[in-house]
């Protein structure tokens, strides 16, 4: 792989094999997510791709808890390219001169190659960010002999399936399922049902233009039971460029009530592919002056980071909160597309902080489905609060294959945490009136059913959870659920009162509406003071849960050989209950997100007893690792997590990125970086600035958006510097120690 700062660069055919990168090529714009896929033929089976939609799903077909399962649907491939030079089809064996390429500045994925010594390829494409409906393709085929007959269809095609997870490895995988169950195919346009619960109607339309070394050039209408295009037969000379650019634009029915219309207005208007590549590149613009991070190093680094929030602002919907980010985003088909605590705890920090609009969209999407949240906690017999499913689907129900997501609980809180840090950082209170305080009502509403008092030690206890470490999959008292819980209950506390004091009315409405009255509050307070954790006073160690530390000790190295995770190394799931194991950060990961209940040796003591004691076999685990030993100053360390975390997929390092790319981790490598080694706070309108950068690293420059405000930070070995852009800022800045 190379790293050109704005660019990664693979030169690497790997034809039969190439799908592990397919999903490290994505490129999207919160409504597509498209794959790195080759559009032209050859490709039969594997060449399915993988384009998605948020929230556009087929039948699933796994066994989930309410039995609706659904999985991320591959719509209708709308950049299928056929392709033969004097007769014959190009295949994948007279390639030479290969690349392919992310540029992450426009966004925009090409690839390269030589065929057969006769032609030089091109093909590009893009999520188009202004309006996130349409996609754009380019085609340039140049001659490098005389006469070459070209024969290209530009094509949408409805003839695909799935990719295949389950057939992950090895590759190639194999073709899945097909979820259109009726295609329709017009001119240049397709109209598909899917075979959802909702009967989703998806229409596909494009437009194709042609050039020869400059000048337009017509082709011919094609059709046929599967595929509709434009078809170019041409005969290039040596040198001769031919260059198809291609519009093509989806509706879909669950979304947007007037989908055909939509579709059939883009047929009727002129699209020119260099204006709408423009305006893209203009919003991307937009979004890299928030959000760009620039590290001065001599390694890769700089890059790496960038390629990380680039995949996330690809998967962000700008459209809508009706959905939210995947933990893989729109790049692959592993959880079915579902939403977990990835997005709440791990991904949204860095959108509070570059595009606060984007990061209130998502957690509308958690009050989109308290109703759902709701009648889920009735379901699981709790007769008041809401509990928002583990694994969840766009339309808020629960995916998750096992009775395991009913006690990841920690969600709850997870989502109030989010809540909190988003109103702190944005100033938002409309969001904390109109939708913030009924979620957390609900939520500390959920922790009072879910916390037992006991009288034989005074104390609360919150029974058989699972908490981060999912290879303790029940257990009482799970420290990080407990403290995260108490501080929900708080917050819920405080902001009942605020709301009480500060917009009466809203709180009147509020409160007739879901039944609430003051008295809850008085009991929210007695637990978040009186929940139990397990803890060593002599050690100063937390308790990931109490009787951690009378499990038998795990040899990690023996049984966990290579990065594959313990249970495909042979271990079975059920012998992990007897161990001292823990599968991704979990109490290091509470110290990170609640520093200020911590002291620093309290800190040490849980990197340091933790650390040797954890598999990472969740991409989730990397980056609190770095995070808090960048915070406890084994910052070398903390480099060698990070490193981890900004390579993870662009490495493969999880050995599964073919089935989609982890977007916590992304979020993950954001906050190592920003919290960790640059030791950035924000509270109360104080942005704190604590740096501690890695020796290879000489600076980092970075923006942040705190309370409207533009905050531009440089951080180097030789000291800070950090300013507000707004002319009367009101947020003071203490650099180490000094306003
Ligand atoms: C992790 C979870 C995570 C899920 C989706 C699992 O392997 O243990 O914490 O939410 O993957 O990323």
């Amino acid at each position: 792989m190379k790293y050109t700062g704005w660019k990664i660069i693979s030169d690497e055919f790997e034809n039969g094999n190439r799908q592990s990168k397919d999903a490290l090529f994505t490129v999207g714009n919160g409504y597509f997510g498209i794959r790195g896929f080759f559009e032209e033929n050859g490709e039969a089976a594997v060449g399915n791709g993988g384009i998605y939609v948020a929230g556009i799903v087929g039948k699933g077909f796994h066994k989930s808890y309410t039995g609706k399962s659904r999985e991320l649907c591959n719509i209708a491939n709308i950049f299928r390219v056929r392709l033969s030079v004097n007769g014959n089809g190009i295949n994948g064996t007279e390639v030479s001169d290969f690349s392919r390429t992310l540029d992450m500045k426009n966004a925009v994925y090409s690839r390269r190659y030589i065929w057969n010594n006769s032609v030089a390829l091109e093909f590009s494409r893009f999520a188009d960010m202004a309006d996130v409906h349409r996609v754009g393709q380019k085609i340039v085929v140049k001659s490098l002999t005389d006469n070459n007959k070209i024969d290209l269809y530009a094509l949408i095609d409805t003839d695909v399936v799935n990719l295949n997870k389950v057939s992950c490895e090895p590759l190639p995988i194999q073709p899945g399922r097909d979820h259109i169950t009726e295609r329709k195919i017009g001119a240049n346009s397709v109209e598909t049902v899917l075979d959802d619960e909702d009967c989703t109607r998806l229409y596909a339309a494009q437009k194709v233009m042609a050039f020869i070394n400059g000048k337009p050039v017509g082709g011919v209408a094609y059709a046929d039971s599967r595929a509709t295009g434009m078809r170019y037969g041409i005969v290039l000379a040596r040198d001769d460029e031919l260059v198809i650019k291609k519009v093509a634009a989806v509706y879909t029915s669950k979304y947007e009530p007037d989908a055909k219309e939509e579709t059939a207005a883009f047929l009727r208007t002129d699209i020119d592919y260099d204006a709408v590549f423009n305006d893209s590149c203009a919003e991307w613009e937009k979004r890299w002056n928030a959000a760009n991070v620039e590290i001065k190093t001599d390694t890769d680094d700089d890059t790496a980071v960038r390629y990380n929030l680039f995949e996330l602002m690809c998967a962000c919907p700008v459209h809508t909160d009706k959905v939210s980010i995947g933990a893989r985003g729109l790049t692959g088909e592993m959880y079915e597309g579902c939403v977990f605590w990835d997005t709440e705890i791990f991904q949204l920090p860095f959108f509070i902080y570059s595009d606060p609009a984007a990061a209130r969209r998502l957690l509308t999407f958690r009050y989109n489905t308290l109703e759902q949240a709701r009648r889920y906690a009735r379901e699981l017999r709790m007769e008041a609060g809401a509990q928002y499913p583990w694994q969840v689907s766009e339309k808020g129900i629960e995916q998750t294959e096992s009775s395991a997501g009913f006690f990841s609980v920690h969600l709850m809180a997870d989502i109030a945490y989010a809540i909190k840090n988003y109103v702190n950082a944005s100033g938002d209170d409309e969001f904390l009136v109109s939708m913030g305080a009924e979620m957390l009502i609900e939520i500390a509403r959920f922790w009072e059913k879910r916390s037992i008092h006991s009288d034989f030690d005074g104390y609360y206890h919150i029974m058989t959870v699972r908490g981060p470490n999912e290879y303790s999959p029940i257990v009482d008292d799970n420290a990080f659920t407990n403290y995260m819980a108490a501080q929900n209950l708080l917050y819920a506390v405080a902001v009942a009162d605020m709301l009480e004091s500060d917009h009466p009315q809203e709180y009147k409405k509020l409160a007739e509406r879901i039944g609430f009255c003051r008295s809850e509050i008085k009991k929210w307070k007695d637990i978040a003071d009186n929940l139990y954790v397990g803890y060593d006073e002599k050690k100063h160690l937390v308790a990931e849960y109490p009787t951690y530390f009378n499990r038998y000790p795990f040899d990690i190295k023996k049984y966990k050989p290579t990065a594959k995770r313990i249970l495909e190394s042979g271990t079975p799931y059920d012998f992990l209950y007897f161990y001292q194991i823990t599968k991704q950060a979990d109490t290091v990961l509470l110290m990170c997100l609640l520093p200020d209940l911590f002291s620093d040796e309290e800190k040490k003591a849980a990197y340091e007893y933790y650390e040797p004691r954890t598999v990472h076999d969740s991409s989730l685990s990397y980056a609190p690792h770095a995070w808090l030993a960048s915070r406890i100053l084994k910052t070398e360390e903390a480099y060698a997590y990070f490193k981890q975390c900004a390579y993870l997929d662009i490495n493969d390092m999880k050995l599964n990125a073919v089935s989609g790319i982890h977007f916590a981790n992304f979020g993950g490598t954001w906050m190592s970086l920003v919290f960790g080694f640059c030791g950035i706070s924000f509270e109360n309108g104080v942005l704190k600035i604590d740096p501690k950068l890695p020796e290879k690293w000489e600076s980092v420059k970075l923006n942040l958006t705190c309370r409207g405000e533009n905050i531009h930070i440089e951080v180097s070995k030789k000291g800070v510097k950090a300013f507000s852009l707004s002319k009367d800022s009101k947020i003071k800045i203490l650099c180490e120690g000094n306003e």
